[in-house]
């Protein structure tokens, strides 16, 4: 798929319909695609980004089929290989082309691909550069989601391009969002797992792109936003500081114990009108979780213990939980043991201590839940109750 996002400006990405993990990791429902935009001026040729190197014979295609015998300067917003990694192909083939970046992103080029030094066009931020009739801005974006990030904006056509940010994990032939409740699923699967780590960072930018003049957002990943009004709402949503009522359980149950409990625990918020999601870990899409953590209040872990220790699954699933950084203000701990149970409520603790969250009373058991243990549970349903209508 190609086509002229608005006169003279083109996508020539690649749609990747087949791929079905992000980062090895993060499972891809509806694949993803890597987005390059060349725009033709009245003087100049800019490409803004490449694609993944598994398909940079696509991004070659496009650029045959407009019949592009130039390229003066390659725009790098970001140096993450699925958008450099057909850079040095694009400079064997057109060896005029400068790489115009950052200083940072520069380094990190000639890191990762051995760009030479020679090839560069270090810009600063806010810097212009003309095409002729077309202006391109530079403004630097620092870590959403690397430390060389950077936007470019297009001045005549009010188009941002925004390499990461606001991206969405959607292979489609649509050039722009038709679809937005698809759009919207796979945008916030997009920012949990890469822009919710660096929350702070998205406010601040976030708070620059609302006060420009834009007509089009244009990301590295899924469709173009010909009504940004779209996204730019969903992201003051997803990265504001308001809460859900909303608990999340993630739970492993190795012989029915936690399973009781968690089933009781629903029970007793469905009673008090708290919404819940469960993530059983025996198997469990670990994208879905990082969505649903985006704004609820409450996250619940439920863990078996296993030789003295929380459940390896329930130690994964912390792990990630802990580098995704979601802003549940609240914690619960379940936990049920055989012979040993000491160590659960720290190491659950310990191992998700980036999001600093409150503790509500553990309960752990030992073996099965008895009548004072689901007493437990209703003070703990209580609680979260109670906590949750504090909530703005
Ligand atoms: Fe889509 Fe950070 O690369």
């Amino acid at each position: 798929m190609s086509g002229e996002i608005k006169p003279n400006i083109f996508f020539v990405g690649a749609i990747d319909w087949d791929r079905k993990l992000f980062e090895e990791l993060t499972p891809l429902p509806d694949g993803t695609s890597y987005n390059a935009y060349l725009i033709k001026g009245s003087e100049k040729t800019a490409l803004i980004d490449t694609v993944d190197p598994t398909m940079t014979e696509v991004l070659l295609q496009h650029l045959q089929n407009l019949a592009v015998e130039h390229i003066d300067y390659v725009i790098a917003n970001h140096a993450e290989q699925d958008h450099s990694g057909s850079l040095p192909k694009i400079l064997e083939l057109y060896p005029e082309a400068k790489v115009v970046t950052n200083q940072k992103c520069k380094e990190f080029l000639i890191e990762l691909l051995a760009i030479p030094d020679e090839k560069f066009m270090v810009i600063q931020d806010k810097e212009t550069l003309s095409l002729g009739d077309k202006t391109l801005e530079f403004l630097f974006a620092p870590w959403v989601h690397w430390p060389e990030t950077m936007f470019t904006y297009l001045h005549e056509d009010k188009i941002l391009f925004s390499g990461d940010f606001f991206g969405s994990h959607v292979a489609t032939n649509e050039l722009f969002v038709h679809d937005e409740v698809l759009v919207y699923d796979a945008a916030k699967r997009y920012y949990a797992e890469i822009m919710m780590p660096f929350r702070n960072f998205v406010k601040k930018h976030l708070d620059l792109v609302c006060n420009m003049d834009i007509e089009m957002i244009a990301t590295t990943h899924g469709p173009v936003y010909d009504k940004p009004k779209f996204i730019l709402d969903a992201y003051n949503d997803w990265a504001g500081d308001h809460y859900k009522n909303e608990v999340i359980i993630v739970y492993i149950s190795m012989h029915g114990s936690i399973k009781k409990m968690v089933n009781y625990l629903i029970e007793a918020l469905t009673k008090r009108d708290v919404p819940v999601k469960e993530f059983n870990l025996t198997e469990f899409d670990v994208g879905k979780l990082a969505i649903e953590l985006v704004d609820a209040a409450t996250l619940v872990i439920g863990s078996s213990v296993f030789l003295a220790e929380p459940h390896p699954k329930i130690l994964y699933a912390c792990h990630f939980i802990n580098a995704v950084r979601p802003k549940a203000k609240y914690l619960g701990i379940l936990g049920s043991f055989g012979w040993s149970g000491q160590k659960l409520v720290p190491s659950i603790q310990q191992a998700t201590s980036h999001i600093h969250p409150e503790l509500f009373e553990p309960v752990v058991v030992k073996g099965i839940p008895k009548e004072e243990d689901l007493a437990k549970l209703d003070a703990l349903a209580d609680a979260i109750a109670e906590k949750h209508k504090a909530l703005k």
